[in-house]
């Protein structure tokens, strides 16, 4: 037994109060370990995990496929750099880009890199292809967006705890209002500098936004029309949590995932992280067609750790499982069930307002103003039920279960959440 599992909770949360940098504000539950859709934490409690590391534990919490091709490929060859071929990279390649419908995938390790590489990847096709003049590149955003902490990314977000003094700012940027097809069109219009626009087809962070069934077709139509690429960031959205394989379903090859895929919009790059590697590791991914990913020459972009062996034999394992276990079609059922039971509940309820979302991304809507620390007592109260959940802004609370959840168990949260909500009526 290592020392580390002989610590109560409350120990080590104060090393990490004393020791780590207060960069999190994290609910009070030290977690130990997991499989499927429950943790336990220090003291051998057990809890539902409602947040899967913000949808990255899609497939479960040390899914076995997974775990052993993880395993099983670090003992055997864990980094090379792209200095050198790896016998893993080729395969998981031609297997990603099969799988998503695209000619060629950048490899990289977080979200954020692989928004700062569609970001990199967007300008330089403007310029080389699309013929912008020097420097002149714009990158439509949207108000409320959230796409990761680095500094161009923070440069255009409106949230200003994550903005403040980090400047000065990467320029280039314009935001208009989410879900306003007249906005991107009023962006767009006598515009030749707009080289992409870059969205979220939800919303996430701010608080599960879903946008109208149509918007993403739509905007991805002005895109064409303009000669601008539409860039969807799937990172948080993608690899079946939302119901389908993509939330933008376009092109991909799983028809059974993806039940409007003729009706949805093709990004030209697609952004993909969390999931992709099923929690296990951080790998990230851009995927484009030649005409747009050749733009990058050798020595233009990379990562030492991006396209390691681990992490293409972990996405490849992770990807499988997402086939294997059909978790669209269950996060499809499951998520019009918890929308279902909880719309029912709301109508009676004077604590929740409003249940959103889509497939297993939904969030709650608390009747309470943003700054009110009402959430966040609710989900303090659903971590003693044993469900863990957490608040995104204020007064919403975020349910994102794993996708490997089933029936009877999604009931049994279903019954938590709302046993526990009422504990708050007025
Ligand atoms: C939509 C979206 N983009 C980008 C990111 C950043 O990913 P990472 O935290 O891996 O850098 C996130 C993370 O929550 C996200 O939800």
């Amino acid at each position: 037994m290592s020392v580390l599992e002989k610590l109560s909770s409350k120990t080590i949360i104060d090393l990490e109060n004393k020791y780590g940098a207060h960069n999190y504000h994290p609910l009070p539950v030290v977690l130990s370990r997991g499989e499927g859709v429950y943790v336990w934490d220090v003291e051998g409690k057990k809890y539902y995990d409602f947040l899967s590391a913000y949808s990255a534990v899609n497939q479960g919490h040390c899914h076995p496929k997974i775990v052993n091709a993880m395993m099983q490929q670090a003992q055997t060859l864990t980094l090379t750099s792209r200095a050198f071929y790896n016998d893993q990279l080729g395969p998981y390649e031609e297997y990603l880009t099969k799988y998503f419908g695209f000619d060629k995938v950048l490899p990289m390790n977080t979200g954020a890199e692989a928004v700062e590489t569609a970001l990199k990847l967007c300008r330089k096709w403007s310029y080389e292809v699309k013929g912008i003049a020097a420097h002149q590149a714009q990158i439509i955003v949207s108000e409320g967006n959230f796409h990761g902490r680095t500094t161009t990314i923070i440069s255009f977000s409106n949230d200003e705890n994550a903005r403040k003094n980090f400047g000065p700012y990467t320029d280039g940027f314009i935001k208009i209002p989410y879900d306003s097809i007249d906005a991107l069109e009023e962006a767009l219009k006598d515009n030749p500098n707009i080289a992409g626009f870059l969205v979220e087809p939800i919303q996430g962070e701010a608080g599960v936004y879903t946008p109208a069934d149509d918007y993403m077709m739509r905007a991805k139509e002005l895109c064409n029309q303009y000669n601008v690429l539409f860039i969807a960031d799937e990172i948080q959205t993608g690899i079946a949590r939302t119901g389908s394989l993509l939330a933008v379903c376009g092109n991909c090859t799983c028809e059974n995932h993806c039940e409007k895929q003729a009706t949805y919009a093709t990004p030209d790059i697609l952004i993909l992280g969390k999931a992709l590697s099923g929690g296990a590791y951080p790998v990230s991914a851009v995927l484009a067609n030649d005409s747009i990913m050749n733009v990058i020459k050798p020595g233009q972009h990379g990562s030492t750790f991006g396209g390691n062996p681990v992490a293409a034999a972990v996405a490849v394992a992770a990807l499988e499982v997402v086939v294997d276990e059909n978790l669209a079609q269950n996060a499809r059922t499951l998520g019009k069930l918890f929308r279902s039971k909880l719309a029912e509940y709301i109508k009676t309820s004077n604590i929740a307002t409003l249940v959103r979302g889509r497939g297993l991304l939904n969030a709650v809507v608390i009747n309470d103003t943003e700054e009110s620390d009402t959430a966040w007592n609710i989900c303090m109260a659903l971590r003693d039920n044993g469900l863990l959940a957490k608040p995104t802004h204020g007064n919403i609370i975020r349910f994102a279960p794993p996708l490997v959840m089933n029936e009877d168990q999604l009931l049994d949260c279903v019954s938590i959440i709302i046993k526990t909500l009422k504990q708050f009526e007025k």
